[in-house]
């Protein structure tokens, strides 16, 4: 991908490249850039010059908001281009519809998606608790025909999406999207079922945790990989996360239904996965669960 201050060579002068964030998203045929106020006046020529020179691209969305709220959307205007927010994104020979005014899609999530792909062994049953367009659900039933995705969010739109991407790539008999709060789903349907369950949605898995370890299957060796923000340097943030979780789940016991589980835990891996701002990281730590019904 060119980067943003090549692309802009010539439409803006040299002071004004300096203020621009080096990189921008692609996502199928749909640019995201973000835009500094200093230069928001020169939008749509910013947006231009970027579907002139960056091959495939038919529309330019400028990042008006953060990611926000409980679906984690970022309000987008276009700014150059067809305005559809409607694309086609492809990932490891998947092909996902995405809506990038409507749910949540990072490509920058791709390494992740296939580094937890190639964890799941054969046969396994995941919970996905916070799918979105159903990415990594589905990359890792495309790998694992042999394993069972529930896939589970709370946006209405996430969840349509997810059952079109499920039809297109054909794993309608490994993926299924369910619409509802994830600890609400996993209370309801998914007790002690899963071999590993997938948390990727950093801002609250704190207190998603206790539920991710809810559906985890008793006597079995199993697995959540926990998303979580961390603040501080890059030296101290392993530390901080395994504190972080040594907190949550230290108890080693939980009751539900008036059943009493115990479980131990180990932290096999964890890294960061990107820098979010400045001294702040999303990371993901591999937990391996054992737990069992008694005293
Ligand atoms: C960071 S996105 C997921 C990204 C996705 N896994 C991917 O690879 O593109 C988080 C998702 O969690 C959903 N969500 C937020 N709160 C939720 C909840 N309580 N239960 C289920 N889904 C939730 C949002 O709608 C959003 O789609």
């Amino acid at each position: 991908m060119p980067r943003l201050k090549e692309v802009l060579k010539g439409v803006l002068g040299e002071e004004e490249i300096k203020h621009l964030y080096s990189s921008f998203d692609i996502i199928g045929e749909i640019a995201i850039i973000k835009i500094p106020d200093e230069l928001v006046e020169r939008r749509h020529e910013i947006g231009s010059a970027i579907l002139r020179n960056v091959k495939h691209v038919r529309s330019v969305y400028m990042q008006v908001s953060p990611v926000k709220d409980v679906y984690r959307v970022r309000e987008v205007e276009c700014i150059a281009g067809i305005d559809d927010p409607l694309t086609i994104y492809k990932e490891y020979g998947c092909r996902f519809k995405v809506n990038v005014a409507k749910v949540y899609f990072s490509p920058r999530l791709s390494t992740e998606r296939a580094r937890i792909a190639s964890l799941v062994r054969d046969g396994e049953t995941i919970i996905n608790m916070f799918a979105g367009v159903c990415t990594f659900s589905i990359i890792i039933a495309k790998r694992n025909p042999r394993c069972r995705v529930y896939s589970i969010d709370i946006n209405p739109d996430a969840v349509a999406l997810c059952n079109e991407n499920i039809e297109i790539n054909k794993v309608g008999d490994r993926v299924s999207a369910i619409l509802g709060d994830a600890g609400e789903v996993i209370v309801h349907t998914f007790l002690d079922t899963a071999d590993r369950v997938l948390m990727p949605l950093p801002e609250r898995a704190r207190e998603y945790l206790p539920y991710a370890l809810m559906a985890l299957k008793a006597e079995h060796d199993c697995y959540i990989h926990y998303f979580t923000h961390v603040k501080g340097s890059k030296g101290e943030v392993d530390k901080i996360c395994r504190e972080e979780l040594e907190g949550i789940m230290g108890k080693g016991a939980y009751t539900i239904d008036g059943r009493r589980y115990r479980y131990t835990f180990s932290i096999g891996g964890m890294r960061i996965v990107r820098e979010v701002g400045p001294r702040m990281y999303q990371m993901v730590a591999d937990i391996m669960v054992r737990k069992w019904l008694g005293q």
